[in-house]
Protein backbone atom coordinates (compact mmCIF):
# COMPACT_ATOMS: atom_id res chain seq x y z
CA UNK A 1 0.00 0.00 0.00
CA UNK A 2 1.63 3.34 -0.87
CA UNK A 3 1.93 5.55 2.06
CA UNK A 4 0.13 8.25 1.03
CA UNK A 5 -2.82 6.08 1.68
CA UNK A 6 -5.43 7.40 4.86
CA UNK A 7 -5.15 4.87 7.65
CA UNK A 8 -7.34 4.51 10.75
CA UNK A 9 -10.16 7.36 11.85
CA UNK A 10 -7.93 9.20 14.77
CA UNK A 11 -10.25 10.83 15.99
CA UNK A 12 -13.99 13.66 14.87
CA UNK A 13 -13.48 16.73 16.41
CA UNK A 14 -16.58 18.91 17.75
CA UNK A 15 -16.12 22.40 18.59
CA UNK A 16 -18.30 23.24 21.47
CA UNK A 17 -19.42 26.75 23.15
CA UNK A 18 -19.71 25.13 26.55
CA UNK A 19 -17.57 22.19 27.10
CA UNK A 20 -18.34 20.95 30.52
CA UNK A 21 -22.08 21.03 28.95
CA UNK A 22 -20.62 18.86 26.27
CA UNK A 23 -18.41 16.62 28.46
CA UNK A 24 -21.60 15.88 30.40
CA UNK A 25 -23.67 14.54 27.69
CA UNK A 26 -20.81 12.17 26.49
CA UNK A 27 -19.94 10.89 30.20
CA UNK A 28 -23.88 11.46 31.47
CA UNK A 29 -25.98 10.58 28.66
CA UNK A 30 -24.04 8.38 26.30
CA UNK A 31 -22.22 6.84 29.04
CA UNK A 32 -18.41 7.32 27.43
CA UNK A 33 -15.50 7.35 29.03
CA UNK A 34 -14.07 11.20 29.31
CA UNK A 35 -11.02 13.01 30.21
CA UNK A 36 -10.48 15.84 32.59
CA UNK A 37 -10.59 19.18 30.25
CA UNK A 38 -6.72 20.04 29.22
CA UNK A 39 -6.14 23.72 28.25
CA UNK A 40 -4.02 23.51 25.03
CA UNK A 41 -2.58 27.47 24.76
CA UNK A 42 -0.52 26.32 21.88
CA UNK A 43 -3.57 25.07 20.14
CA UNK A 44 -5.97 28.14 20.95
CA UNK A 45 -8.11 25.19 22.43
CA UNK A 46 -9.16 23.40 25.60
CA UNK A 47 -9.84 19.89 24.87
CA UNK A 48 -12.23 16.76 26.65
CA UNK A 49 -11.06 13.52 25.03
CA UNK A 50 -13.84 10.79 24.39
CA UNK A 51 -13.18 7.16 24.31
CA UNK A 52 -15.72 5.71 22.05
CA UNK A 53 -12.89 2.44 21.49
CA UNK A 54 -12.90 2.59 17.72
CA UNK A 55 -12.02 5.90 17.83
CA UNK A 56 -11.89 9.35 19.81
CA UNK A 57 -14.23 12.43 19.72
CA UNK A 58 -12.12 15.32 20.72
CA UNK A 59 -14.81 17.69 22.36
CA UNK A 60 -12.71 21.37 21.55
CA UNK A 61 -13.82 24.92 23.03
CA UNK A 62 -11.99 27.99 22.17
CA UNK A 63 -9.37 29.61 24.37
CA UNK A 64 -7.74 32.67 24.13
CA UNK A 65 -8.20 35.59 22.03
CA UNK A 66 -6.85 33.53 18.41
CA UNK A 67 -8.30 29.94 18.51
CA UNK A 68 -8.69 28.88 15.49
CA UNK A 69 -12.36 27.69 16.28
CA UNK A 70 -13.84 31.23 17.12
CA UNK A 71 -14.67 31.22 13.47
CA UNK A 72 -16.58 27.99 13.34
CA UNK A 73 -18.29 28.60 16.19
CA UNK A 74 -19.30 32.21 15.47
CA UNK A 75 -20.81 30.60 12.39
CA UNK A 76 -22.13 27.25 14.25
CA UNK A 77 -22.91 28.92 17.82
CA UNK A 78 -24.67 25.27 18.99
CA UNK A 79 -21.16 23.69 17.97
CA UNK A 80 -20.99 21.26 15.45
CA UNK A 81 -18.39 18.89 13.64
CA UNK A 82 -14.90 20.20 13.39
CA UNK A 83 -12.71 17.96 11.43
CA UNK A 84 -11.40 14.20 11.14
CA UNK A 85 -8.52 13.09 11.26
CA UNK A 86 -6.84 10.35 10.03
CA UNK A 87 -3.47 8.85 10.23
CA UNK A 88 -1.06 8.44 7.96
CA UNK A 89 2.36 6.47 7.51
CA UNK A 90 4.42 9.75 5.99
CA UNK A 91 3.37 12.84 6.65
CA UNK A 92 5.23 14.67 4.34
CA UNK A 93 4.66 11.68 1.72
CA UNK A 94 0.52 12.00 1.98
CA UNK A 95 1.03 16.04 1.85
CA UNK A 96 3.12 15.21 -1.40
CA UNK A 97 0.91 12.82 -2.59
CA UNK A 98 -2.05 14.99 -2.34
CA UNK A 99 -0.37 18.15 -3.26
CA UNK A 100 -0.30 16.72 -6.85
CA UNK A 101 -3.55 15.32 -6.78
CA UNK A 102 -4.99 18.91 -6.49
CA UNK A 103 -6.05 19.38 -2.82
CA UNK A 104 -4.83 22.07 -0.95
CA UNK A 105 -2.49 22.35 2.38
CA UNK A 106 -3.59 24.67 5.13
CA UNK A 107 -0.83 27.10 5.86
CA UNK A 108 2.50 27.14 4.86
CA UNK A 109 2.15 23.23 3.88
CA UNK A 110 4.66 22.31 6.66
CA UNK A 111 3.94 19.86 9.05
CA UNK A 112 3.20 21.23 12.85
CA UNK A 113 2.93 19.35 16.03
CA UNK A 114 -0.59 18.42 16.60
CA UNK A 115 -2.95 18.07 20.07
CA UNK A 116 -1.06 14.62 20.31
CA UNK A 117 2.50 15.36 19.69
CA UNK A 118 3.19 14.25 16.68
CA UNK A 119 3.07 15.90 12.97
CA UNK A 120 0.30 17.07 11.34
CA UNK A 121 -1.27 18.82 8.52
CA UNK A 122 -4.80 20.58 7.66
CA UNK A 123 -6.48 20.29 4.11
CA UNK A 124 -8.83 22.61 2.64
CA UNK A 125 -12.48 21.68 3.59
CA UNK A 126 -13.63 22.56 -0.21
CA UNK A 127 -11.36 19.69 -1.74
CA UNK A 128 -13.10 17.07 0.50
CA UNK A 129 -17.18 17.52 0.44
CA UNK A 130 -16.97 20.53 2.89
CA UNK A 131 -14.98 18.84 5.89
CA UNK A 132 -11.71 19.47 7.23
CA UNK A 133 -9.42 17.13 7.27
CA UNK A 134 -6.63 16.39 9.37
CA UNK A 135 -3.63 14.58 8.75
CA UNK A 136 -2.12 12.99 11.88
CA UNK A 137 1.67 10.62 11.54
CA UNK A 138 1.28 7.37 13.16
CO1 LIG B 1 -7.67 17.17 15.48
Amino acid sequence: MPTSNIGKLNHVAIAVPDLDAAARVYRDTLGATVSDPQAMPDHGVTVVFVDVGNTKIELLQPLGDNSPIAKFLAGNPQGGMHHLCFEVDDIAAARDHLTEQGARVLGDGEPRTGAHGKPVLFLHPKDFSGTLIELEQR
